[in-house]
């Protein structure tokens, strides 16, 4: 009896003993592998698994079965940093689901995952994984659902299909570096419900074979190098919900696709082609379409508005031509409805008003004409974003549109709308981005940044407004570039349609302004403000007529090129007599023309209005140095080709920039893409290098005084140069250098509030603001105060500050972008002494790699 008792008592003791044994075994497994992993990522997260608490159970992450052994680890998203390499396999026979995804796990996939026979979940998604997928892989016959997605898994995916077992129902290999074609064996696997192995570098054709995955009810394919035609197989799948090949290189025919159950079809950026297939008319589920990026033409078929659960339209990037069908009125679900870049024409119909859900709406790009319908915004209350530009659009812009209170993103630029902005537009105090360039709008401003606390960018530019004293001031000026001119009609020369992309920027001009002569000039200009109040305008074109033919003959111009001279004859034929249709662009102080030479070279010619501004007085001593500025020679300084000093027609002539300023490509966002980050380091370098040889390689030192966005100029290759020396003023050692402030507004440093003293130190805050700009893709605004207050304070990520519109640098370049940010950075600071000379800013660029950069810098802090 006793004896029993005692087996008993042993067994009770012995077996829980054998079970505290093994989990013992799992629990020095789990701490060997936290011990390899990177401690100061997880931080806390793992403190409870220590020695103290010997059974793994009780862990945070950790699963056990009734066994009291690990069935389940899960750490998604908790920092992890480390590989795989010391994470025992072995000792978790029992492991069913491992889940480490959104870490930052490194290294390859080890082949002793082969023992985890029981696997049924592995998701390894979102970490930084490498290398192939080992063969062991094929004793996880149980695994059901395998996420390895976004890491860089890379090996050829018919070899790696070879490894599931047929049972798998769910495999996600999105965003690896997957090669190779899709096998033909993948008809097999017919418990598959969900496959995603797009962002890959798949080829070859969609294998027909895929019909037989009759449980399939997503399948995405997109982004890989597919080719050939859609399989009409695919019409088997009659569970499929959602279908995406965008962004592959397939074509046409496409298939007759009758999945009544389909929800999304995705398509855009292939090569299909021919009229938007009919075949699509069945798919009565539908709710999300896109077509767009293709080669579809013909009009946008009726059929279309019989698709009433539509959400998401998306046909913009096609040829489509004809009208927009008044049926589209029907499509009352839907929320984002986006049509740009065709060619339709015609009216925007009335019965859009009819798509209360609306959110988004893109008509851009397209031939659209007519006015705005006012029912748009007396019926489109959920709109957020509207998007018109590039039509011919014309008309005023309707009230009603203040009516739409949820706007964040206005683009109307590029139409004929004329007139005002409705005064309720400051009721649209949502808005983020609003742009009206480009239009023959007139009368003021009827907003200021306080209707609006969110907007962030703005473009007024090229229009008629009256903003002497616009009430947007915390903008950089550049906004408002091409108002106030007196010849409305300039608009409509100006209007990029009819002109090529490259004529329609702002050319580049060198300002030498000799300025006793300035002086001179405002008399005379006294003299003419005199004559012109008692005769009034009519006389103006003779006398200025007059001006060129005294001009000629007192051989008062002086110009050269490399080649030679260029006469000034042939500027006032190229520009047709200073004819408003060669000029490309006007400023504050002149107007810009175009002139392409008899010897086929284009120049730009800045053809000065007689001067108002009597801060140029100020400047007196300048005049010397006229020959100082026509040596200036440098890859990043506009080259001065020569001037005309005539006190009543003062003219400078320069390298002509076919790419505009600064200002002009970060506006327009095709033209910043094309901008991308390489190309940005070298601007900034090019103009740290300009500004460094006028502060220190020039003698007397020369400093430029208004380094803004709109006087950086691009060449065809995207060469960055200084223009516009119209301040430009050289520091003499002995003299006081005090001056007026001068300069554009948002670029000055701050110290001029006080001491009106001029020094290098000026242009370097100047150069900081600009590198900020190029880095973040606008105007930096309040983020160079937090930025310059907050060292270690409130810091943000690099990049979130960075330019949305291009994708994260990365390698080198990422390293001259982090560079350029710190030096951009140091040059804003307010007290001019710890801000760098521009020749430490150039060092500090050139330099980079001595310098401790993070290998991935823009997860750290600014
Ligand atoms: C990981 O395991 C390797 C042997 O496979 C060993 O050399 C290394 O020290 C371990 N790393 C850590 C951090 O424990
Ligand atoms: C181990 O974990 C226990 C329970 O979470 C905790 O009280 C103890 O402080 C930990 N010990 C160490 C050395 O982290
Ligand atoms: C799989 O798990 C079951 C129950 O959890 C267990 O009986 C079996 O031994 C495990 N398989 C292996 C190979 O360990
Ligand atoms: C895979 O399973 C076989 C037997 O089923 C075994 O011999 C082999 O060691 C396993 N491979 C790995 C890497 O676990
Ligand atoms: C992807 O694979 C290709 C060749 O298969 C290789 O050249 C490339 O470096 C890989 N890219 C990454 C990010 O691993
Ligand atoms: C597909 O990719 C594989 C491996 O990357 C390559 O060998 C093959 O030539 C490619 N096939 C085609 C048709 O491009
Ligand atoms: C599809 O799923 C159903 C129910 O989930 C299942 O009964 C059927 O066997 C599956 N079909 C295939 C071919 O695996
Ligand atoms: C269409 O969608 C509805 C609602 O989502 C669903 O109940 C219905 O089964 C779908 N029709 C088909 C043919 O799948
Ligand atoms: C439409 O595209 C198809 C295929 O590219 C072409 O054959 C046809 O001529 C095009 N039709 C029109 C009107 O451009
Ligand atoms: C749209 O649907 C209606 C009714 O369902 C049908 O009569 C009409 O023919 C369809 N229109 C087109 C163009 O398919
Ligand atoms: C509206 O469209 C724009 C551009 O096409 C896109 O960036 C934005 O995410 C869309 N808005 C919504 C709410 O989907």
């Amino acid at each position: 009896m006793s004896l029993i008792l005692y087996q008993i008592i042993l067994c009770l003791t012995l077996v829980p003993s054998v079970a505290s044994f093994m989990a013992q075994s799992e629990a020095h497994a789990l701490l060997a592998w936290k011990r390899s992993l990177n401690s100061i990522q997880y931080q806390s997260y793992l403190d409870s698994w220590n020695n103290s608490v010997t059974s793994p159970c009780l862990w945070v992450g950790i699963t056990c079965n009734k066994a009291h052994r690990v069935s389940e680890i899960n750490l998604e998203l908790v920092g992890l940093k480390g590989t795989l390499d010391n994470f025992s396999f072995q000792s978790f026979p029992h492991l069913t689901q491992l889940i480490l995804s959104n870490n930052r796990i490194y290294g390859a996939i080890p082949s002793d995952i082969g023992f985890l026979y029981n696997l049924t979940i592995l998701e390894l998604s979102g970490n930084d994984i490498s290398g192939t997928v080992p063969p062991s892989f094929t004793n996880l016959t149980n695994l059901a659902r395998l996420d390895l997605s976004k890491n860089r898994i890379s090996g050829e995916v018919d070899t790696l299909f070879s490894l599931f077992n047929n049972g798998i129902s769910f495999i996600h290999l999105a965003s690896n570096n997957l090669t190779g074609h899709l096998p033909s064996s993948i008809g097999r696997y017919a418990n598959l419900e969900d496959l995603d192995l797009s962002y890959n570098q798949i080829n070859g054709s969609i294998p027909g074979e895929i019909g037989e995955l009759e449980n399939l009810t997503i399948l995405d394919l997109s982004n890989n190098i597919l080719k050939g035609s859609i399989p009409h197989e695919l019409t088997k799948l009659q569970n499929l919900i959602r279908l995406r090949v965008s962004n592959n290189q397939l074509t046409s025919p496409v298939p007759h696709l009758r999945i009544l159950s389909l929800n999304e079809l995705w398509m855009s950026r292939n090569r299909l082609d021919g009229p938007i297939p009919s075949e699509l008319n069945e798919l009565w589920n539908l709710s999300m379409l896109d077509l767009s990026n293709n080669l579809f033409n013909n009009s946008i078929p009726s059929w279309l508005s019989n698709l009433t659960f539509l959400t998401y339209l998306d046909l913009g990037g096609n040829q489509i031509d004809g009208y927009i069908p008044p049926e589209m009125g029907n499509l009352v679900y839907l929320r984002q409805l986006m049509l740009s870049k065709n060619k339709l024409s015609g009216p925007i119909p009335k019965s859009l008003s009819n798509l209360g859900n609306l959110q988004n709406l893109s008509l851009s790009n397209n031939q659209i004409s007519g006015s705005i319908p006012s029912e748009i915004g007396n019926q489109l209350p959920n709109l957020l974003n509207m998007d018109l530009s590039s039509n011919q659009l014309d008309g005023e812009i309707p009230q009603t549109l203040g009516k739409c209170s949820k706007l964040n993103y206005l683009d109307l630029s590029t139409n004929n709308l004329s007139g005002p902005i409705p005064a309720n537009f400051k009721n649209l105090n949502q808005l983020g981005k609003l742009n009206l360039s480009y239009n023959l709008l007139s009368g003021e401003v009827p907003f200021s940044s306080t209707d609006m606390p969110g907007l962030y960018s703005i473009d007024f530019s090229y229009n008629n407004f009256d903003i002497q004293f616009h009430p947007l001031t915390s903008f950089s000026p550049t906004a408002f570039i091409g108002n106030g001119r007196r010849n409305v009609s300039i608009a409509a020369i100006k209007h990029p349609s009819n002109l090529n992309i490259g004529k329609t920027e702002v050319a580049a001009f060198v300002v030498a302004v000799p300025v006793a002569l300035t002086v001179f000039l405002v008399i005379v200009f006294a003299a003419l403000v005199v004559i012109s109040v008692l005769h009034k305008r009519p006389k103006k074109r003779e006398e200025e007529n007059e001006v060129l033919i005294e001009m000629r003959k007192a051989d008062l111009f002086s110009v050269w090129n490399n080649d030679g001279k260029i006469l000034f004859d042939d500027i006032v034929e190229a520009t047709g007599n200073f004819d408003d249709l060669f000029c490309i662009g006007m400023g504050g102080n002149g107007s810009v023309y175009e002139a392409e030479l008899p010897s086929g070279q284009v120049v730009a010619v800045k053809k000065f209005h007689p001067m108002e501004d009597e801060s140029r007085l100020d400047d007196a001593g300048f005049m010397n140095e006229i020959p100082t500025l026509t040596r200036v020679r440098h890859r990043n300084i506009v080259k001065l080709y020569g001037f005309c000093s005539h006190p009543r027609c003062m003219l400078l002539v320069c390298e002509y920039m076919v790419r505009g300023s600064l200002a002009d490509v970060l506006v327009n966002d095709e033209r910043a893409m094309e901008f991308d980050w390489v190309k940005r380091a070298d601007a900034i370098r090019g103009v740290a290098s300009a500004l460094s040889y006028m502060h220190h390689d020039c003698k007397p030192p020369i400093v430029h005084r208004d380094v803004s966005c709109g006087n950086v100029l691009f060449d065809a290759n995207f060469k960055a140069c200084i223009s516009d020396f119209g301040m430009a003023r050289l520091l003499n050692p002995d003299s006081s250098n005090e001056t007026r402030v001068t300069g554009t507004f948002g670029y000055i440093a701050p110290e001029l509030a006080y001491t009106m003293r001029v020094t290098e130190k000026c242009d370097v805050y100047s150069f900081g603001v600009v590198a900020l700009e190029v880095i973040m893709g606008r105007y930096p605004g309040e983020f160079i105060s937090t930025a310059s207050h907050s060292s270690g304070g409130q810091s943000m990520k690099l990049k979130d500050v960075l330019d949305q519109r291009l994708p994260i640098p990365t390698d080198e370049v990422a390293k001259k972008i982090v560079v350029a940010m710190r030096v951009a950075l140091a040059c804003v600071r307010d007290n001019p002494k710890s801000r760098p000379t521009m020749q430490q800013v150039t060092i500090d660029l050139s330099t980079q790699n001595s310098l401790s950069i993070p290998d991935d810098p823009f997860s750290h802090d600014t």
